[in-house]
């Protein structure tokens, strides 16, 4: 057997911290990029030459003209938002269709499924989730009641033509040369020793089963949400590179614990365009959480951090760091799982000394102002994970390799 070459993104908080971004970056070297989870809920943005793309069920690799994408089992797949994809994509001059390969066993989010995640919303008012309204958890709970619908099945006209509207049987027509079985495929590739990298969407603290319920998603988003949503075993991931902000965002609803005060938070969204990359949201903003990095670091196995968007942290006063929570005036490490619980921890913070000059941009670590050195040594040592790149903004370019 070959040397096994595999790679994981995942994100380490409540998603958006910048997968997209560094899926590209590594991807560079990939011959497959496989998405395993989510759905169209996920808005991954990658930066090339000032040129701005966000992609939502396409993995994020596609910018790489060589690398085959492939949409694995555990995706949930609006095909109408894949088509629309595809289109706008191909617009822009870059080739999919032809190295896209979905499986038989995506889950379809159908129409049905959106207007009952609104409706749901609606109904809940003051308690709502705050989806993205993409019809994720029902298209996820009805794979649970086992009576949902998959890619594979509308391959066959006598399915398509009784569960898809007029409307989607178009699309399905478009997209059904790429459907084929994955487990296989992705398993022989793994021990062809191709380069592949899984892309999770989301992040661990939306994660189905350890995030902060009910205000999660309806996946497991973390490195084992990979595993099943690949059809791989947990032992063929080589490296889980988890990628977190060097501060925190939520968008939606749900306890945040180091969430800023309203003025602070505003800052912050402007200075580092906090707005949802699919929903055009503004993102809730406070400061890093490294209760919850470490309780990601564990359930992720993460060998490697990308830490991204410390440009943003230029210019501000001094660096707040959230470092354990207190409940019931005990302080405590780890995530209540009891939502009323983590709604009513207090935040107990470490300060640290901001920098002075700009680390926007820079590519050379020995260029980075000490203190923004010392958060980050701060950070690594605290989580007790190695810091492998440190991104400085948006551009594909602005970023710090480590090895
Ligand atoms: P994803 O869902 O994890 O892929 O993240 P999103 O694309 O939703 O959100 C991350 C946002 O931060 C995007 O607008 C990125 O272009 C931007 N971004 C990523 N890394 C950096 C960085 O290091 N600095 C700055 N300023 N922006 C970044
Ligand atoms: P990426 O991959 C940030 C959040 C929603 C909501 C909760 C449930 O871009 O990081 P859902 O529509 O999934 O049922 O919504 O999860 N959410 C995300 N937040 N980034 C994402 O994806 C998200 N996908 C879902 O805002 O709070
Ligand atoms: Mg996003």
């Amino acid at each position: 057997m070959k040397k096994i070459k595999t790679s994981a993104v995942v994100g380490m908080q409540w998603g958006d911290e910048g997968k997209g971004k560094i899926v590209d970056l590594v991807s560079e070297k990939s011959d497959y990029v496989v998405r395993c989870q989510g759905g169209n809920n996920a808005g991954h943005t990658i930066v090339v030459n000032n040129q701005k793309l966000i992609t939502h069920l396409v993995p994020s690799g596609i910018l790489h003209p060589k690398t085959i994408c492939i949409i694995a089992s555990g995706v949930v797949l609006d095909i109408k938002v894949l088509v629309e994809e595809i289109k706008t994509l191909e617009k822009l001059g870059i080739n999919v269709l032809d190295r896209l390969i979905i499986s038989d066993r995506c889950h379809l989010i159908l129409e049905e499924h959106i207007k009952r995640d609104q409706k749901r919303e609606e109904i809940l008012e003051n308690n709502k989730i705050g989806t993205t309204k993409r019809g994720i958890g029902p298209a996820y709970e009805d794979k649970a009641a086992r009576k949902g619908i998959r890619a594979g099945d509308i391959i066959h006209s006598s399915i398509r033509d009784k569960v898809l509207s007029k409307e989607y049987i178009k699309y399905a027509k478009i997209l059904e040369p790429c459907i084929s079985d994955t487990i296989s495929l992705i398993n022989k590739i793994i021990e062809d020793g191709k380069n592949i990298l899984f892309e999770g969407a989301q992040g661990a603290m939306l994660d189905i089963d350890h995030g902060t319920y009910p205000y999660v998603t309806s996946s497991n988003t973390t490195s084992a949400g990979i595993c099943t949503g690949a059809g791989i075993s947990p032992n063929s991931i080589r490296k889980i590179i988890g990628i977190t902000k060097a501060y925190c965002t939520r968008v939606g609803e749900g306890p945040f614990p180091s969430e800023y005060n309203q003025k602070d938070s505003e800052r912050i969204r402007e200075k580092g365009g906090e707005f949802g990359a699919t929903t055009g949201r503004p993102r809730r903003c406070g400061a890093l959480d490294l209760v919850a990095l470490k309780q990601a670091v564990y359930m992720n196995g993460t060998t490697d951090i990308a830490l991204t968007k410390l440009d943003v942290l230029d210019g501000e006063k001094s660096i707040k760091v959230l470092t354990s929570y207190k409940l019931n005036k005990k302080e405590i490490n780890h995530v209540p799982a009891f939502i009323h619980d983590l709604e009513k921890v207090e935040p107990v913070y470490k300060e640290l000394k901001a920098w002075t000059k700009p680390t926007c941009g820079l590519t050379d670590y020995d260029k980075l102002p000490k203190e923004a050195k010392d958060y980050i040594r701060f950070i690594e040592k605290e989580i007790n994970c190695k810091i492998s790149f440190i991104s400085t903004g948006p551009d594909r370019k602005s970023t710090i390799i480590l090895n």
